[in-house]
């Protein structure tokens, strides 16, 4: 799966693990940055590259990382046909996946540890969509604007 990736300063060091993590599972996997934990930047800016890389095509899917996970699910989803969601724990991941249709992951880099990280990512990336009841419900959310 071709995902795109990326961090603030907060999320970093967690970024890097996680790109090795689903380099070593075979993913093609593309780095927007940020590029060290010691420069302050905007969130926004790495959520929108992700995010914009979704929406065109060019991902698959997108993975975020900031401190929270909270910031970077907030400007993601304000991308035409990005369905970002904030996840804490893997079952959340396979229910955002097989629910929401969510195509972009945003996780905590300062209060998840990456083992977790590791599993929602790795659970996001294997589930695919049940659709059925399901489509309709993201059909409406693609219709907000
Ligand atoms: C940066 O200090 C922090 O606000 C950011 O990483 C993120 O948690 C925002 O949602």
């Amino acid at each position: 799966m071709r995902v795109f990736i990326g961090s603030d300063h907060a999320g970093f060091e967690q970024k890097e693990q996680l790109k090795q993590h689903l380099e070593g599972n075979g993913h093609d996997v593309v780095d927007v940055g940020t590029t060290s934990p010691d420069v302050s930047v905007d969130y926004p800016d790495y959520a929108e590259k992700v995010a914009r890389a979704v929406a065109s095509g060019d991902a698959d899917r997108g993975v975020l990382v900031c401190g929270t996970g909270i910031g970077m699910a907030i400007a993601a989803t304000k991308v035409d046909g990005v369905r970002a969601a904030n996840v804490t724990d893997p079952e959340f991941a396979k229910l955002a996946r097989e629910h929401n249709d969510a195509n972009v992951v945003a996780v905590s880099g300062r209060f998840v540890p990456l083992a977790r990280n590791e599993a929602i990512v790795d659970t996001f990336l294997a589930t695919a969509f049940e659709g059925g009841r399901h489509a309709g419900r993201v059909d409406k959310i693609d219709a907000l604007s």
